[in-house]
């Protein structure tokens, strides 16, 4: 059965950790997958999930099957982060939401339901974007281009190509857009370009589909979802997957959810009925632990208010770790000036490192970055970030 069977490569993400994982250097640092970890080095356990593990542990609950689409207090938990509670679109049943594996999971339930309602259409995704959008949506079945984002010269979004090649789109196209953090450029649209980007769906009749899985990482959770909220306040239907696997610091447990926006509750009951179908066939429903734990901080204001806390932490210290990299690699008398690294938004830095650098760093050092120059810098900590300068400094001299 399996003679022919070839070898595939390692992801390009994921993969790292298999080889950093090999590395038996003390000194090793993994800058490759978007993971945060506090000075010390440690995935963090969040207070506020302790807390509700805790509670959690002493009802000792049942573990019986969940709804196909995952518990109610979850979902709605979820559409409150992302359109506000109270908002109109969800008072007037226009949200359907399924609790997902993460927000990779949420993007293959909508992938797979966006095949069985346009098998013929073509998704485009930025250039670049995260490492996985096109695999998915190819292994979808769907055909996977691009549309321009990412301009090397200014570090910054060519907007205008980005807006004249969605106003190019053919009805139905459907557009994956980071809703913030851009992964892995860190570079992000202003509202009004959002607003933009919002018209250019409606006059061709696109079909967005928002990734946002780094909610409270730019500004905070309220300021980083500019774009959910235009789009929700535009009449438009759209997609939203959405991860708690960094705002909880639950990468392991695969807590994240798909919304899908309707024009009204029939409609949405006729969506989630399908919705189901499509996550009977794959995992049939979802697993408890994560999403209970999510449910119970964001539906307590007290555990809330400490999350909060805890992710505005996460937040600063990655800003920290930013400017103290700028700093450090100019005194180690880096040529290139990478001032550029502060203004980018969310976890990552798109370095412009290029492949030949990113494996000196990981031969000669022992840090490991993805090959398209992108860091993570939430894996800097003063302890490792001298020696990080000291070799991104030397790599880009050589
Ligand atoms: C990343 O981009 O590193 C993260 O989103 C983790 C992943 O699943 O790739």
């Amino acid at each position: 059965i399996f003679a022919k069977v070839e070898m595939a490569p390692r992801d390009p993400i994921l993969g790292l950790n298999e080889g950093f994982a090999a590395d038996t250097r003390a000194e090793k640092v993994n800058l490759g997958v978007g993971v945060y970890y506090d000075d010390n080095g440690k995935i963090p356990l969040l207070a506020a999930v302790r807390q509700a593990e805790k509670a959690r542990l002493e009802a000792a609950p049942a573990r019986g099957y969940q709804p196909i689409e995952g518990p109610a207090a979850y979902n709605a938990a979820v559409q409150n982060l992302l359109f506000g509670a109270g908002h109109d679109l969800i008072a007037a049943g226009k949200v359907v939401t399924a609790e997902a594996l993460g927000g990779t999971g949420a993007l293959k339930i909508g992938a797979d339901f966006l095949k069985q309602l346009n098998p013929d259409a073509t998704v485009y995704i930025s250039d670049p974007s995260w490492e996985n959008h096109r695999a998915l949506f190819q292994n979808a079945g769907f055909k996977v281009e691009n549309y321009p984002y990412y301009d090397a010269a200014t570090r910054g979004v060519d907007f205008a190509a980005m807006k004249a090649s969605l106003l190019g789109l053919p009805a139905g196209a459907i557009v994956v857009l980071h809703a913030c953090c851009h992964n892995p450029t860190g570079a992000d649209l202003s509202e009004s370009q959002w607003g933009d980007v919002v018209e250019a769906c409606r006059e061709r009749g696109l079909v967005p589909f928002l990734d946002i899985a780094y909610q409270g990482f730019a500004d905070g959770i309220e300021p980083d979802a500019v774009a959910v909220r235009l789009f929700g306040n535009s009449g438009l239907q759209f997609f939203v997957s959405s991860s708690f696997s960094k705002s909880f610091s639950l990468y392991g447990e695969r807590v994240g959810a798909l919304s899908i926006i309707t024009d009204g509750k029939d409609e949405s009951a006729r969506v989630l009925s399908q919705l189901k179908r499509v996550i009977r066939t794959n995992y049939s429903n979802p697993p408890i632990h994560g999403g209970a734990i999510v449910a119970a901080v964001l539906n307590s204001p007290e555990l809330r208010k400490m999350w909060e806390d805890e992710l505005a932490g996460m937040r600063d210290r990655i800003r920290e770790m930013r400017s103290s990299l700028v700093d450090k690699l100019a005194a180690e008398g880096a040529t290139q000036d990478f001032s550029f690294v502060t203004a980018q938004r969310g976890m990552f830095s798109y370095t412009g490192l290029t492949v030949a650098q990113v494996d000196a760093l990981r031969d000669d050092y022992g840090i490991y970055a993805v090959s398209t120059g992108r860091i993570c810098l939430a894996a800097l900590n003063t302890r490792n970030i001298d020696y990080v300068a000291k070799a991104i400094a030397a790599v880009t001299r050589a």
